[in-house]
């Protein structure tokens, strides 16, 4: 995989850049929280959680309030930085999700991937969700969210936080609902909201 890595530095050096601005505005508006429950009450009791690409840790501050253990990877290391400082009762590594999660320590009973595989060039996603089915337990759920749409490539936008240069991956239901099927995972929800999709799976065996 490491032929993308020019493009996946444009996208992480955007986010280091705008990292401490992104903290600031995610952490006082708890966008998720609805999903977040919902993810809750579908966890096996005394579940790990994987937070993939936690930016600074604010869902991960969440879950672990509701009393979860959590472990959050990103790439960008200005976000990890502020994740390690905000949430001190979490474990949080700069890692690429996909290099593969073996060095993780164990299985998870959740997976919290919030609208951060839709910066994974589409060739290296049903590599990256095998892996991630690997790291799920059995009974184990999935949380994903990405944006609807056709095609990949550079978005540059003026977010509230900062200007970014972003990589993205667009999908439609059918081929993400075919994705995660193809690997064994059984859909419980499917959402199509505005130009987000969001998506709760389970591993049944
Ligand atoms: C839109 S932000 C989402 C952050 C957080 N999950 C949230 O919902 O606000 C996308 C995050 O994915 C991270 N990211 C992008 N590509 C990544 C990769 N290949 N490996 C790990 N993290 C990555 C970025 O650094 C960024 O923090």
């Amino acid at each position: 995989m490491k032929n993308s890595r020019t493009k996946e530095n444009i996208t992480i050096e955007s986010y280091n850049k705008v990292a401490g601005g992104y903290a600031d505005y995610y952490y006082h508006r708890n966008v998720m929280q609805r999903e977040l429950d919902y993810f809750i009450d579908l966890l096996p009791h005394k579940s790990r959680v994987l937070d993939l690409g936690c930016g600074p840790g604010h869902d991960a501050n969440y879950l672990v309030r509701k009393g979860i253990c959590v472990v959050g990877i990103d790439l960008s290391c200005g976000m990890i930085a502020i994740a390690k400082r905000r949430v001190q009762s979490a474990d949080f590594y700069v890692m690429d999700i996909k290099d593969g999660l073996s060095g993780l320590g164990g299985k998870f009973g959740g997976i919290w991937a919030c609208s951060s595989l839709l910066h994974i060039e589409r060739q290296y996603l049903p590599e990256v969700i095998r892996e991630l089915y690997r790291v799920l337990k059995k009974g184990g759920i999935i949380y994903i969210s990405l944006k609807h749409g056709k095609g990949e490539g550079y978005k540059t936008e003026n977010r509230p936080y900062g200007k970014v240069i972003r990589y993205f991956t667009y999908y439609n239901t059918a081929e993400i609902a075919g994705l995660l099927e193809n690997q064994n995972f059984k859909i419980k929800k499917l959402n199509k909201r505005g130009r987000w999709i969001s998506i709760f799976a389970n591993k049944v065996y």
